[in-house]
């Protein structure tokens, strides 16, 4: 059995894609499949915490014992991590915010047209780095994916977001990123100290990130 060193820790964790509706049928989305988010729920569950897992549409199950709030759009997962964010004190982004939504949802589903059809696109809230405005001794961690310059991006969103580690991801190497059951990783911590995680189960890394983040 796993050690229980999150025992009594309430731990917040957002996982899964946002969606940003167009029409009541059409709506623009990313690859997260959540599998990340839910299996660092398991894992913080099976380690004693008490799990909030605020979750965008995916197709999997929620852990025994978590407790799992559905959201669709990034306001709303913004609106529901705000609610909850006093009463946790490990804060887990590795959802993947939609950055932008489209400025009107139509109300009826839109008509095929002549010609090119334009969708104007606004910024949504971006939840991390309005949870590190006033974190206090709170510690927040974020996901950072990308296809290049991985560590100079996740340094420059550890201290933008004022975050005490980010779990930066190489999306070109093989079974690393979305949909995959294994990922491989650097542990990135405010003081830009590094920690390389090479390609293991997703459920495996997330004990890595627990292990550190009780170590900050
Ligand atoms: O999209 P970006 O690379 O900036 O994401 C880095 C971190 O910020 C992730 O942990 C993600 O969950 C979070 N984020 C957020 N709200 C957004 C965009 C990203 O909380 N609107």
């Amino acid at each position: 059995a796993p050690k229980q060193d999150l025992i009594n820790k309430n731990v917040l964790i957002t996982a899964g894609p946002t969606i940003e509706a167009i029409d009541p049928v059409r709506f623009l989305s990313n690859r997260s499949t959540g599998k990340m988010g839910y299996a660092l729920s398991e894992a913080a569950k099976s380690r004693g915490a008490n799990v909030t897992l605020i979750s965008g549409p995916t197709a999997l199950k929620a852990p025994a014992g978590v407790e799992v709030i559905s959201v669709t759009s990034a306001e709303e997962m913004y609106n529901r991590v705000m609610e909850h964010f006093k009463q946790n004190e490990i804060i887990i982004k590795s959802a993947a915010v939609s950055d932008y939504r489209p400025e009107i949802k139509a109300i009826n589903k839109l008509k095929k047209q002549e010609g090119p059809l334009q969708i104007n696109l606004v910024r949504n809230p971006d939840i991390l780095y309005e949870l590190g405005l006033n974190k206090g001794s709170k510690k927040i961690i974020g996901f950072a994916a990308e296809t290049d310059n991985i560590i100079e991006y996740a340094k420059a969103k550890v201290a933008k977001k004022n975050l005490d580690l980010i779990v930066a991801n190489d999306l070109t190497e093989e079974g690393s990123g979305f949909g995959s059951d294994t990922n491989a990783v650097y542990l990135i911590d405010s003081s830009y100290n590094i920690i390389k995680i090479d390609k293991m189960s997703k459920l495996d890394i997330s004990h890595r990130i627990l292990d550190k983040i009780l170590d900050l």
